[in-house]
């Protein structure tokens, strides 16, 4: 099968395009981190509880692929020293006089810390800006994400400001706080710029 956009690279961390056999591995996983993720995962204001089991897994998975598809969004898993250890979805492709995106993700509980979502933020994002010719990339959190908002913070996303009750998480309607590049920022690449950043001591 043709993929949908290259695998991305740098040191331990892979970030490749999702398949569907990858249902079982993430639903392990889901089901394992529900502690840690639930507080933080998307649901449907008009289905309550959780929506992890296999079948809704493999439906997300196709439903993602089909959207990827059509050119509107683009999900990858992420992979720490060749072990997968979260998901990635870039959605809400726009093209035209908008040409933005926005991105979601997820890492277990296990590996947290390790910069491992930074560095997959700052390759997918490199990729649309430099390879789709996309022109704008969203991040939004929210307000009690602490974990969250250092990963925007270490990639200086600009912040734009809080969308009231914006996103149906963990059962509610909740604020977000939102967070933007537009690729003219970052004409080195965002994961240059954040390595630099690393790599310069302060004064
Ligand atoms: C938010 C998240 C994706 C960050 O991924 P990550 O790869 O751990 O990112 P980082 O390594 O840069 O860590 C970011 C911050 O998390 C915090 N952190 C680190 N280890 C942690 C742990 N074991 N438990 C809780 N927080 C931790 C630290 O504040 C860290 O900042 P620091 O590096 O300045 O100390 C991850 O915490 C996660 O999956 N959380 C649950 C789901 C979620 O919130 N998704 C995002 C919704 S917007």
């Amino acid at each position: 099968m043709v993929e949908l956009a290259p695998t991305l690279n740098f040191r331990d961390v892979t970030v490749r395009p999702i398949r569907l056999r990858d249902a079982r591995e993430v639903e392990r996983l889901l089901l394992e981190n529900r502690g840690w993720l639930e507080r933080w995962e998307a649901s449907l204001p008009a289905i309550p509880g959780p929506l992890v089991t296999q079948f809704s897994v493999r439906q997300a998975i196709r439903n993602l692929l089909a959207n990827a598809r059509q050119g509107l969004g683009m999900p990858y898993l992420v992979e720490y020293r060749g072990r997968v250890v979260g998901q990635l979805s870039v959605s809400g492709i726009t093209g035209g006089s908008l040409n933005s995106a926005s991105l979601g993700y997820w890492i277990v509980e296990e590996v947290a810390g390790h910069g491992i979502i930074p560095t997959a933020v700052a390759l997918v994002t490199d990729y649309f800006f430099l390879t789709r010719g996309l022109h704008r990339m969203e991040i939004c959190i929210r307000p009690e994400n602490g974990p969250s908002l250092r990963v925007v913070q270490k990639l200086a996303f600009r912040y734009e400001g809080r969308r009231y009750r914006y996103i149906h998480i963990d059962g509610d309607w909740r604020d977000h706080e939102c967070f933007a590049l537009v690729a003219e920022e970052v004409p080195d690449g965002v994961l240059a710029r954040w390595q630099h950043t690393v790599n310069t001591p302060a004064d």
